[in-house]
This record gives C-alpha cells, sequence and structure tokens, in this order.
C-alpha cells in the first residue's frame, strides 16, 4: 500500500503532483474549491481540520502545508503590526500535534524555522523560484542553480523570458538583459504543469520540488517503519 500524505493548503496541486510521483497516495485540503486539483479533495479550512478529531495521525503518513504568508507579510511590513494572524506559526504548532513527519513550504522571507531553500534552475525546473521548506526530518536540497543562463518568472497574470543576451546598457553603464513576455503556455511547460488556469500556475510549487523532497520523506517513513 502507499504511504498517504495529507496536502493542506493545497491550492490547484503543484506539491501535490510531487509527492504523487515520489511514490505517495495524496489527499488535498483547501478553503477554496480547487476543481483542477488532480487527486483527492476536500474543501474545508486547513487549521480546523488539524483541530477536528478526525484521525489524521491514523488515516495518513505524512503532512504537507503551505500556509499563505502573503497577508502577513504585507500587513507585518505596511503597519508594523504585531497583532497579525500568524498562519505560519500556528500550522507548526497542529502539524507537531499530530506527531507525523511533515513539511512546510513557504516564500523566502517567511518565518520558517531550519528551512532549506530549493531553486527551480537546480532542480531541471527553467523557472526562477526560490522556496523554502521547513520539515522535522532532515532535507537534502542541490545548491541553487546557475543564474547566469536563460529562465523564466511566472507571477501574478505574468510569464516573464530572462535572456542573458544583453539588451542594452543602463546609465549606470551595467547590462540590461532582455526580458520578453511569453505567454502562460511557456510558463506551464517550464514548470511542468499542464492542468493549471494561469493564477493557479503562479502559486504553485513545481513538482520536481516536492518530489525531490517525498523521496527523502519515504526513506523516513520506512526507516521509521523498520525500526
Ligand atoms: C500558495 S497556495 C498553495 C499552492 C499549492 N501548494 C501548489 O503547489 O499548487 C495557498 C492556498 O492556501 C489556500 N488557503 C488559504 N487559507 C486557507 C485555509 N484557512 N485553509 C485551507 N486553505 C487555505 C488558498 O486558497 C490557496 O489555494
Amino acid at each position: 500500500m502507499k504511504p498517504r500524505l495529507l496536502d493542506l493548503f493545497c491550492g490547484a496541486g503543484g506539491a501535490a503532483m510531487g509527492y504523487h510521483r515520489a511514490g505517495f497516495e495524496v489527499v488535498g485540503v483547501d478553503i477554496k474549491a480547487q476543481p483542477r486539483y488532480p487527486f483527492e479533495f476536500h474543501q474545508a479550512d486547513a487549521l480546523a481540520t488539524l483541530t477536528a478529531d478526525i484521525g489524521i495521525s491514523r488515516d495518513f503518513d505524512a503532512i504537507h502545508a503551505s500556509p499563505p504568508c502573503q497577508a502577513y507579510l504585507v500587513a507585518n511590513n505596511i503597519h508594523g503590526r504585531t497583532d497579525h494572524p500568524d498562519l505560519i506559526a500556528e500550522t507548526r504548532e497542529l502539524l507537531q500535534e499530530t506527531g507525523l513527519p511533515y513539511v512546510i513550504e513557504n516564500v523566502p522571507g517567511a518565518p520558517l524555522e531550519n528551512a532549506v531553500t530549493i531553486c527551480g534552475l537546480s532542480v531541471g525546473v527553467n523557472v526562477k523560484r526560490h522556496r523554502l521548506f521547513e520539515a522535522n526530518f532532515p532535507i537534502m536540497v542541490p545548491p541553487c542553480g546557475d543564474h547566469s543562463g536563460d529562465w523564466l518568472l511566472v507571477f501574478g497574470h505574468t510569464v516573464l523570458e530572462r535572456s542573458k543576451q544583453i539588451d542594452r546598457n543602463t546609465p549606470s553603464g551595467g547590462p540590461r538583459f532582455r526580458r520578453k513576455h511569453v505567454g502562460t503556455d511557456r510558463g506551464r511547460e517550464a514548470m511542468g504543469i499542464d492542468w493549471m488556469n494561469r493564477d493557479e500556475l503562479s502559486e504553485a510549487i513545481p513538482p520536481p520540488y516536492t518530489e525531490l523532497i517525498g523521496y527523502q520523506l519515504l526513506q523516513h517513513i520506512r526507516a521509521g517503519v523498520a525500526a
């Protein structure tokens, strides 16, 4: 039987696909409907799911969580507020209570603990997209890839190709690399995701990131079972 992974804050399933490829049976939870999520899906609040007495630690072998932290960071930076909802801390606390191996993913600048960074360019994804991963088991990742070539940026409604060809020099004399808008299809192709719309794609983790983590998570689970 395949190990089961609960994918919290799952979006349209970029992270999910990586765990699936690594060998997990994946079940997603998101507060919004996700009609294109490619696996079993439940529309629900992720924190309520963790607090509900539904036997998570009996039914699952591991949990992945991608809590949104944009609002938290913006509120923090602009208003200097300290009373913002800290979804990451709350999620971590609830994950720890399950006793299961877990992974929390977020953007650079998010308050993750002992996180590793995965760079698309080092895992065969031609997209400049750094993501942080915190886990309660050891994870090894390759160093950041070579940023000097051509790559894509996928954000908001935009897919931008950055070419290493120099467009022109800036007033300060430095080079300005050529940038060109390309369509969402190029973004889908580069991210290895063909089932998402533009907005979902801009939020997604490229599957090779979680595939890399998924293999290590499997080893960790198997070592625990064998012990
Ligand atoms: C960054 S996206 C996740 C992207 C996804 N990991 C992927 O790789 O495709 C964050 C998701 O969290 C969801 N979300 C926000 N608050 C939530 C909550 N309280 N419970 C469950 N999902 C929530 C949003 O609807 C959004 O789909």
